[in-house]
């Protein structure tokens, strides 16, 4: 069980719905209402305790991780024009990633629940890292506002990639290239980068919120569009309950929204009992335990959260360096083999794409190179 306490925050507006702005007021109006239309909407924050940095967190975020590579924002990273440039770093980090290495959350389980009990109508989530699924949410509940691992598609000819092809490429590192001969195009998979459109399904459920009696937002910054818009589509006097570190977005600025700030996990057990589902919850996150060895295992002492998260971050970033020195040594056979001198000051000759010779991981990161010259 969690240690820290979640706080609720007490605005001073009067609610109009609800009784007070709080857990127990949900609950009673859950229960009062015969509420059954339950969007959620959250983001890298409900996975952060499976051990999944999530972006923006300032020490543990993957942002704040990333910016060792220099790159000139680090969202470069899910930048369909950078990727085609060099799609090196992305893959580097969805090895990480990739699902299957992590175990849904409570936070997870609880979404589950809601499902279970037939109280959700629709779960948008910014994350691509499958957990709602593994965690048993029926696909046609799930909006996957930014994609997710789950498929890939040759960004040139969009045709589909082998799953096993692809599980086979994560796992080595390397980057996929499609299967089409005359192609060859690099393959991504249907991750929503920065520059790209949302999936359909996005827009064909965008107006869900403005039919439901409750909204759930959960482990999100809201800082991306135009996902952040969800959440002011409930209609007026529709209680909102944000369970996050920090107030985001407009959350709070309603009379009948609720502020749970602080972790997730304890966030959702404080809604769990309130509604009396606390055995109900734990039995179903226990199913989701990969292996029933680990529940001795669940006794050890834990390492604390920011720890798991500081060894999964530190594991991310070694990483790309790693594929960054192999870069290197890479470069150094091919300059052998070709008979060139060795790198000391001189260009490799390897064209960074940009006309110019290049020098060092300049093809690695072509538009550094251009900055730094
Ligand atoms: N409990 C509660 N809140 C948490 C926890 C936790 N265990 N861990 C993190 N948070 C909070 C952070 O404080 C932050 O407010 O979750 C939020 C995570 O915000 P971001 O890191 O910005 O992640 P997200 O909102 O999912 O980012 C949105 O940005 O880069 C794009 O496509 C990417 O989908 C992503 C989008």
């Amino acid at each position: 069980m969690g240690n820290e306490e979640s706080t609720v925050v007490d605005d001073s507006t009067r609610p109009s719905v609800l009784e007070a702005r709080n857990m127990e007021a949900v609950a009673k109006y859950i229960q009062q209402h015969d509420v059954k239309r339950i969007v959620v909407m959250v983001g890298a924050g409900i996975s952060t305790s499976a051990g999944i940095p999530d972006f923006r967190s300032p020490d543990t975020g993957l942002y704040a991780n990333l910016a060792f590579l220099d790159l000139e924002e680090p969202e470069d990273v899910f930048d369909i024009s950078f990727f085609r440039e060099n799609p090196k770093p992305f893959y580097a980090l969805a090895k990480e990633l990739y699902p299957g290495r992590y175990r849904p959350t409570v936070a997870h389980s609880f979404i589950k629940l809601l499902y279970d009990k037939g109280l959700l109508l629709k779960h948008f989530t910014q994350n691509i890292d499958c957990l709602e699924r593994q965690a048993g949410l029926s696909g046609d509940k799930i909006v996957e506002a930014h994609g997710s691992f789950a498929t890939q598609r040759c960004i040139e000819c969009k045709t589909p990639y082998p799953d096993e092809e692809m599980q086979k490429k994560v796992h080595h590192g390397e980057v996929p290239h499609c299967l089409v001969p005359q192609c060859n195009g690099l393959v991504k998979p249907d991750i929503v980068f920065f520059g790209e459109a949302l999936p359909e399904s996005f827009f064909r459920s965008r107006d869900l919120p403005e039919q439901a009696d409750l909204c759930i937002v959960m482990g999100t910054s809201l800082s991306v569009q135009p996902f952040a818009s969800l959440p002011s589509f409930c209609r007026e006097g529709v209680p909102r309950v944000l369970i996050n570190m920090q107030r985001v977005g407009g959350l709070g600025s309603r009379p009948d929204d609720v502020l749970l700030l602080g972790d997730c996990d304890v966030g959702v057990r404080k809604f769990a009992k309130a509604m009396g589902w606390e055995e109900e919850l734990e039995a179903l996150w226990e199913q989701t335990n990969p292996d029933p060895k680990a529940r001795e295992a669940e006794n050890a002492p834990l390492q604390s959260r920011d720890e798991r998260l500081r060894d999964e971050v530190d594991r991310l970033t070694e990483d790309i360096e790693r594929t960054l020195g192999l870069t290197d040594a890479y470069q150094q056979r091919v300059r052998e083999r070709l008979g060139e001198p060795s790198k000391q000051g001189q260009s490799n000759g390897v064209d960074s794409g940009a006309g110019e010779e290049s020098t060092g991981l300049d093809h690695v990161f072509p538009h550094l190179a251009r900055k730094f010259r």
